[in-house]
């Protein structure tokens, strides 16, 4: 197979907008990764199938999310002539897949796999998890190498995925001969990248507990957004020394400026550096530095806006990118599927020696009966 390309698979599940903790944490690196002309092939799944495996009642909830998350992905600058974007469900090899691969992961490795111990917790399922959530390490192994991934970019929360995947190819390859490529997951370099947390300060940003910032925020509400974020609840004055632990618009500023945004709105500091050192050290007010984030924050996301507003225009165009995006990804998974069929010598219709070989067995077999 194609051992010498570098291919990129990686998707998110449409279970709502998504957020700048998935731009900073994953969107902006695979645009990166998209626009640097390093990668044969790129392909971008809208992970709608993963989604139902705990939502299987409100499939809705997912079929409204998938043009949502279409648009978020073409806002960024996921460029359809450069990345395959496509929706899972509609490459069925991939379940073809995830069944064959069922057999070479253990019940005990899948309990043991930390992202779905963790979300067994927070799902309540405990006694009663659906055994289509349980395997999806094994489905995501499916996805990552159908496309015969050489790399996944994601966030942090998905490693133990890319490890089970990893696991699987080489006891895949080890069973049946040398057969799929070995996936490396790419995290973003910036740690406050790997997990940004809701306005409110709370580690996790999401839906439920409304402390998101969305992609498709207009710019009015992302301004409200930040200027309500949480600080350090104890710098109540100016002059008060600032703490800059768990301080969320420090934390934003870790994540999203640079030198040449201060260069630009706010040129008495040379760099988040100097920045911090005077807020630590008292006479820094929190309305400035919100102020700083929100000029930053514009500046990175009104570019996003202006091409959203031109997508929405015309869904026709990303109803027909999908579609094109799915079908050639159906194309790329089933050579995947063929070849691992062909490894495990089930592909019993393309194989001639299949017959030769069972008239063979027959033969002997009577030759046997007559003795
Ligand atoms: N699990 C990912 C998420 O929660 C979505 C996903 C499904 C994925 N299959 C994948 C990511 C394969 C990377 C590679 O968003």
């Amino acid at each position: 197979m194609n051992e010498k390309k570098k291919i990129i698979l990686t998707g998110d599940r449409p279970t709502g907008k998504l957020h700048v903790g998935h731009y900073v944490g994953s969107l902006k690196q695979r645009v990166q990764l998209q626009n640097s002309g390093e990668f044969d092939e790129i392909y971008i799944m809208i992970a709608d199938a993963q989604a139902l495996t705990d939502n299987a009642d409100n499939p809705a909830k997912i079929r409204e999310n998938i043009m949502e998350v279409a648009l978020d992905y073409l806002s960024v600058g996921l460029d359809p002539k450069k990345s395959v974007l496509f929706v899972q469900s509609h490459v069925s090899e991939l379940t073809e897949l995830s069944f064959y691969y069922m057999n070479l992961v253990t019940v005990s490795r899948l309990q043991r796999n930390p992202t779905v111990k963790a979300e067994i917790q927070m799902r309540n399922f405990e006694t009663s998890i659906p055994v289509g959530f349980f395997c999806y390490p094994i489905s995501q192994a499916a996805d990552i190498t159908a496309f015969q991934a050489t790399t996944v970019p994601v966030g942090e929360d998905q490693m133990p995925m890319v490890e089970q995947t990893r696991e699987i190819v080489h006891k895949f390859n080890s069973v049946y001969g040398e057969t799929l490529v070995e996936p490396q997951i790419l995290l973003p370099d910036n740690q406050a990248c790997l997990r940004l947390p809701g306005i409110d300060g709370k580690a996790k940003m999401s839906k439920s507990l409304g402390n998101c910032i969305y992609l498709s925020d207009p710019e009015d509400v992302m301004k409200k957004k930040v200027m309500s974020m949480f600080t350090d609840p104890d710098h109540i004055r100016v002059q008060d020394p600032g703490k800059l632990e768990g301080n969320t618009v420090f934390t934003y500023l870790d994540a999203f400026c640079t030198d040449g945004h201060f260069k630009e709105y706010l040129p008495e500091y040379a760099n988040l550096d100097e920045l911090k050192a005077h807020y630590t050290k008292g006479g820094l007010g929190d309305v400035k530095v919100k102020k700083f984030l929100c000029k930053v924050m514009q500046e990175e996301f009104s570019p996003v806006r202006e091409r959203r507003a031109q997508y929405e225009k015309d869904l026709d165009t990303v109803y027909e990118i999908l579609r094109e995006g799915s079908r050639k990804a159906k194309e790329k998974a089933a050579v995947t599927l063929n070849a691992v069929k062909r490894a495990m010598r089930i592909d019993y219709f393309d194989d001639a020696s299949f017959l030769e070989e069972q008239k063979g067995y027959f033969k002997l077999e009577n030759r046997g009966n007559d003795a």
